[in-house]
């Protein structure tokens, strides 16, 4: 075998109830100002209320945006970057799908680093560390908790590119399969399809090593048992607990290996 690297620098901590941590995380991480990234849905799903009870436990002021899109713009990004900056956040946390940690890891960059987003696109270009990064996962799909990517798109060209940089590691991931309760089983399946493929792609990828090889076979394994009845059953927390491991896990897999054609 050729020498292999695995890297895996963020802090992971699961299970239900985690996200009721996030506040003594912060604290730890010596922040006094977070701005929170998320979008409406998960306001009104009421997934914010443990999180922010949390923070306001440890005395953690914070800066709620909620107006992260789907696949998110870099015009959003910039306004988020500007709030986050003139309030001095010093953390930032993304709570939700892909699309609200992908821009709380894209804001962290942005209040460290000059010019615009799109200036970094490929891996490994952005300059400077970005802020600290909590990133809580509310659907069991992306990985993004655990990936160092950020996708993001140019609204007006309809480009769609990912910013890649260990500076966007999430510094803490924290994985509450309490959160992806009310997720409906149509986007149940879609989420957890994606982390199957994930887990595949990196399986069968010309960079497997073997403990991206693990990850992915027990990521599979957990999907194998528990997509069905988390779509049957949202309410099945057994179920659930599976999915959302098994979407970080692939992640781990996929992180240092990459994905296959279908992601491309
Ligand atoms: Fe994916």
């Amino acid at each position: 075998m050729d020498i292999k690297v695995y890297k895996m620098p963020t802090e992971i901590i699961m299970g239900r109830g985690a996200s009721e941590k996030v506040g003594e995380k912060v604290k730890e991480l010596n922040a006094k100002k977070a701005f929170i990234a998320t979008d409406k849905g998960v306001v009104n799903a009421g997934l914010l209320n443990g999180i922010i009870e949390s923070l306001k436990r440890e005395n953690i002021e914070y800066v709620l945006f909620d107006e992260v899109e789907s696949d998110p713009g870099i015009d959003m990004i910039e306004r988020a970057t500007e709030i986050a900056k003139k309030s001095g956040c010093e953390i930032t946390i993304g709570v939700g799908g892909g699309s609200s940690m992908d821009s709380a890891k894209a804001v962290a960059a942005m209040v460290t680093n000059e010019g615009k987003i799109f200036d970094y696109i490929g891996i490994g270009k952005i300059k400077k560390p970005a802020l600290p990064i909590i990133a809580i996962p509310t659907t069991a799909g992306t990985g993004s908790e655990a990936t160092y990517w950020s996708v993001l798109t140019d609204k007006k060209t309809k480009f769609k590119t990912g910013v890649g940089s260990w500076y966007l590691m999430p510094t803490v991931a924290i994985v509450d399969p309490l959160l992806t309760k009310s997720v409906p089983p149509r986007v149940t399946a879609f989420t957890g399809m994606d982390a199957l493929t994930h887990a595949m792609e990196s399986y069968v990828c010309k960079a497997a090593q073997p403990i991206s090889e693990a990850l992915a076979l027990h990521s599979m394994k957990l999907i194998a048992r528990s997509l069905r009845k988390a779509v049957a059953n949202g309410d099945d927390l057994d179920a659930r607990e599976d999915m959302i491991m098994a979407s970080t896990i692939a992640a781990l897999a996929f992180n240092v290996t990459r994905l296959g054609l279908a992601h491309a």
